[in-house]
């Protein structure tokens, strides 16, 4: 059994200064980086980083991957949080505009998305990236967050960095 991500603990659902946010994403990544060496099998990195990730990100309140399984249709994969919707069409929710689009999504207030998709009531802002596999989007790691605004522009540069360096990145 690993010891996971060593990080200070912070209560589930707080939402860190945007600053202190960042910093803890950078003493993650190596951590998280070195976790997953090596590792090349999908269902694997997307369980780990669903784990590393809601870790590093304590104002999630759900945290994971949906997966392309037909042209234009998404379904759950690994994930931390509350029960998601299992399945996603490409036109709904800002999981499928980051899936029709391939660009990472990121809403500050969901209530002003238009197609939002409720899973959790609670959720207020959402931050979805793609997932590129072979020129393609093979999946999106969704964030969710009870608070307005809980995901920089900073924060989603990384973890999009991130995501290539893990699945590839061959767009
Ligand atoms: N809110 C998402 C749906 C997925 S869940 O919240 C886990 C969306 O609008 O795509």
């Amino acid at each position: 059994m690993s010891e996971g991500i060593l990080l200070a603990k912070v209560a589930r659902g707080t939402l860190l200064p945007e600053a202190e946010r960042v910093a803890r994403l950078r003493e993650a990544l190596p951590q998280i980086e070195a976790a997953l060496a090596g590792e090349t099998d999908e269902v694997a990195l997307q369980a780990t980083l669903a784990c590393l990730l809601w870790e590093t990100l304590p104002q999630t309140n759900w945290c994971g991957f949906y997966r392309r399984i037909e042209d234009r249709l998404l379904a759950v994969g690994p994930y931390q949080g509350g029960m998601g919707c299992l399945r996603i069409p490409f036109e709904r929710g800002v999981c499928g505009a980051c899936a029709r689009t391939g660009a990472t999504q990121r809403v500050p207030d969901v209530h002003a998305f238009p197609g939002h998709i409720a899973c959790d009531g609670a959720t207020r802002s959402e931050l979805v990236l793609p997932v590129w596999i072979h020129g393609q989007v093979a999946a999106v790691l969704d964030l969710d967050c009870p608070h307005l605004d809980g995901f920089s522009a900073t924060e989603a540069q990384i973890l999009e960095d991130l995501l290539v360096r893990c699945f590839g990145a061959d767009r």
